[in-house]
This record gives structure tokens, C-alpha cells and sequence, in this order.
């Protein structure tokens, strides 16, 4: 392992009818609170009058930021921010999933710096202070409800980038009730199951040796989304799989499976890139490039392929040489991400080659990337070849 100092200090609080405690939660100091959220989908299934029942308890005047797209926009941040800056805001409910979340981190962050928002973002420069917020968390997806990530988009440049600043950029507390994530539609929970998924892939992909307990925790939060995204996805309105695949989707990407390393991200990267040329879910990506980034690192260390092969997905090694079983555990990953629904191409979302040379470019801003296999322009190129 390297050396590691793990800080998380986002509460959670998590199950049932937890909503109850979010007024308790808000400082109590704080006069105008901004409740931030996406489409419309919080006014639909009740989530948006479970929030307002609880803030009309107090005193604190509520202003709204609506409309944050999935894949937020740097517009929004700053449309968020002046809002923010007018209102005297002092503090920030995101209520929504990874987007609305990541869109309030920034402008919790740019509504205390004097430039723009998108400095931060292309870490030009750090905060030394934020609004503080929280969340509601309305599905199970990215970890954003306990992390200090956000990923944001400006589309007048295509660059889409994830940034943070540890520990300012944490929810000082997150409420999830599986009960609001019940109304996920098949299409975003198939995304959130691959999204999670990948976070644990990524951390799974690492250099340090000696990882065992790491290991075997990835290995039982990937087989355990792997036995139960299947039964959800037969029933939607199961609470019971609905709670497993919310806590799974937390702890994924939490920092609590990631001490003593960093994992790959790379996968992640490419992604990024992809989306900031193509508005496909971020999830949509992972499922076709993650696969295929495992086939171009194969001998970057074979062995880790075997454990992932043989511990998750169970492939039988009798007869069988250490590469046909490396590759039998990406085939039944990819078969399993089929299985539920997930695309495998490129061409699933009417993307062709043509703008390959933006996406590589995009991928290769910030230079090499990838920790288990430090990835050049002519690898982003190669597993964008693979994905067409
Ligand atoms: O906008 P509304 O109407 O709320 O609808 C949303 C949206 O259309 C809908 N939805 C959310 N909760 C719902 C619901 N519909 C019905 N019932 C509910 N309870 O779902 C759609 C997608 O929402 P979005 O927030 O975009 O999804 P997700 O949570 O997957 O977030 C994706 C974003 O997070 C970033 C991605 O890049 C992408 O921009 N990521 C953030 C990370 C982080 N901060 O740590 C890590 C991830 O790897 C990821 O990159
Ligand atoms: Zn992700």
C-alpha cells in the first residue's frame, strides 16, 4: 500500500423517512438557502414536497435554482453563482442526483471566489472557502452525496473535467432514502448500476501490491451489484434492492475502498472526453470504453485480470491458461453490462470516427493519464478504435 491520510466529513445519514432530520442538519445561523435541482423529476414523485415540508419548519426564506442538466453546464454554475452573490445566499441544498450535486459543489465554490467559476474547474486556482451545503440524494449512480468530485461541462470549448478541493468541496451532510429513488427510471438505473460499477473497477485497477483487504472489499461490492442489479431491474419498485444498490453506490466512491491507492481513472478520462464532444450519459461511456480499456492493458499485469476473472465473475480456471481467463473475465463483464441493457458501442449512440482527433486531444489535455497504465494519445486513439 502507499501511505494514506483518510478524511471524509460528510455525514450520512441514510434509510426511510431520513428527510425528517434535514432541518436539524441546517446551520442555524443561515437566513436564505438555495435548493438546487434538475428537470423536474424531484416535482413529479414527491421528493420536492418532502424537502419544502421540511424548510417551511423554519424560518430560512428558500430561493430555487432549477433546470441543472444531466452532464451539468458551467452556464448553470454561473447563472447558480450570481444568484447566489444577489440573494446573499448562505447555504445550498442540491436535491437530484451526480449532476445536480456537482453542479451546487461549484457554485458553492464560485460563489465565494471573486473570479469565474471555471478557473477552479480547469484548476487554474483552489478555493480557501465555500457556501456550505448538502444533499438529497435521488439516485444511486456517481458517490458525488459523499465525495468531494464534481464534473462539469463548457460547451463553448467541449471540455468536460472533474475537479475538487478536499475538504471543502464535500456536502456537509447527504440524505438518502432509497424511497426516493424508487421512481429512477430502467435507463438511468441500468447507467447508475454501470456508473458504480466502474468506480470499482477503476480503484480495482491499481499498482501497489499488498491490498488484500482492499481487494476483497471491491471484490464483495462488485459481486454483491452484480447479484442484485438483475433483480432490480425485474422489479423497480423493490425497496429492498433499491437500498442495496444506493449504500453500494456510496461506498464505491467514498474513499472508503481506496486507501493506501489511487486506481486507474483513465477509463474515466476518456469518457469525460467522449461526453464533452457527444452529450451521451456519462455511464453510457464507461459501459462501451471500460471493457476495452481492459483488453488494451492485458499485460500490463495479467494476474490482476485472473483475480478479477476468477473472484467476481467466477470463471472456472481448470485447463485454462492465466490470458484465457484474463479474457473470459472481460468477455463476462461485458456480457453482464449486455445483459442488463447497457450499449457496447459507439455506433449505439451514432457516434463514428469523425471526431476522434477533438476527443484524443480533449482526453490529452492535462497530458498522460492513467495510473495502473500511463496512457499516450496513441492508446486514447487505439481503445476509441475498439469502441466504434
Ligand atoms: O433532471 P431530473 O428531472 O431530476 O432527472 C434526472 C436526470 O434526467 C433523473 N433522475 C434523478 N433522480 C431521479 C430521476 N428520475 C426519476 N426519479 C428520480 N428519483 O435522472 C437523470 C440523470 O441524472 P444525473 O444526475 O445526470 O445522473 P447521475 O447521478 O448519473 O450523474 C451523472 C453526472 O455525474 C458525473 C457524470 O460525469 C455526470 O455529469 N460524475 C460525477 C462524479 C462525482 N462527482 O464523483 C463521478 C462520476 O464518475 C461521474 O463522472
Ligand atoms: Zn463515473
Amino acid at each position: 500500500m502507499d501511505a494514506f491520510t483518510f478524511h471524509n466529513p460528510t455525514k450520512l445519514i441514510f434509510g426511510k423517512n431520513q428527510i425528517e432530520q434535514l432541518t436539524e442538519q441546517l446551520p442555524s445561523h443561515i437566513k436564505n438557502i438555495l435548493i438546487v435541482y434538475g428537470g423536474g423529476s424531484i416535482k413529479k414523485n414527491g421528493v420536492y414536497d418532502r424537502v419544502m415540508k421540511e424548510l417551511n419548519k423554519t424560518t430560512v426564506q428558500v430561493h430555487e435554482l432549477a433546470g441543472v442538466d444531466p452532464n451539468p453546464k458551467l452556464s448553470t454554475v454561473r447563472k447558480g453563482v450570481e444568484l447566489c452573490k444577489r440573494e446573499g445566499i448562505d447555504f445550498l441544498l442540491a436535491v437530484g442526483g451526480g449532476s445536480v450535486i456537482d453542479c451546487t459543489k461549484t457554485i458553492a465554490a464560485g460563489a465565494k471566489y471573486e473570479g469565474d467559476a471555471w478557473d477552479l474547474v480547469t484548476r487554474k486556482n483552489t478555493p480557501d472557502r465555500v457556501l456550505p451545503f448538502g444533499t438529497v440524494l435521488t439516485l444511486a449512480a456517481t458517490g458525488s452525496e459523499m465525495n468531494g468530485g464534481a464534473v462539469i461541462t463548457n460547451w463553448e470549448t467541449n471540455e468536460k473535467y472533474g475537479w475538487g478541493y478536499a475538504p471543502y468541496t464535500y456536502p456537509t451532510f447527504s440524505i438518502l432514502d432509497p424511497q426516493n429513488t424508487i421512481t429512477v427510471p430502467r435507463e438511468q438505473t441500468i447507467y447508475g448500476i454501470v456508473d458504480m460499477m466502474s468506480h470499482l473497477l477503476e480503484q480495482y485497477f491499481h499498482n501497489p501490491t499488498q491490498s488484500p483487504v482492499q481487494d476483497e472489499m471491491v471484490e464483495g461490492v462488485l459481486r454483491t451489484v452484480i447479484d442484485t442489479a438483475p433483480k432490480l431491474l425485474d422489479n423497480l419498485e423493490s425497496y429492498e434492492h433499491r437500498e442495496t444498490i444506493l449504500y453500494a453506490g456510496t461506498i464505491a466512491l467514498n474513499g472508503m475502498l481506496q486507501m493506501g491507492y489511487r486506481g486507474d481513472w483513465a477509463s474515466h478520462n476518456i469518457e469525460h472526453a467522449v461526453s464533452a464532444v457527444y452529450d451521451i450519459p456519462h455511464a453510457g461511456g464507461l459501459a462501451i470504453l471500460f471493457p476495452n480499456w481492459m483488453r488494451h492493458n492485458l499485460d500490463v499485469d495479467e494476474g490482476r485480470f485472473v483475480q478479477l476473472a476468477t473472484k467476481v465473475f467466477s470463471v472456472n480456471s481448470e485447463g485454462k491458461s492465466d490470458r484465457q481467463i484474463a479474457e473470459e473475465g472481460i468477455d463476462s463483464l461485458r456480457e453482464f453490462w449486455t445483459s442488463i441493457g447497457a450499449p457496447k458501442a459507439l455506433a449505439d449512440y451514432e457516434i463514428d470516427d469523425q471526431k476522434f482527433d477533438l476527443i484524443v486531444n480533449r482526453a490529452m489535455k492535462r497530458g498522460a493519464f492513467g495510473n495502473f497504465s500511463k496512457l499516450e494519445a496513441n492508446d486514447v486513439e487505439a481503445i476509441l478504435e475498439m469502441s466504434k
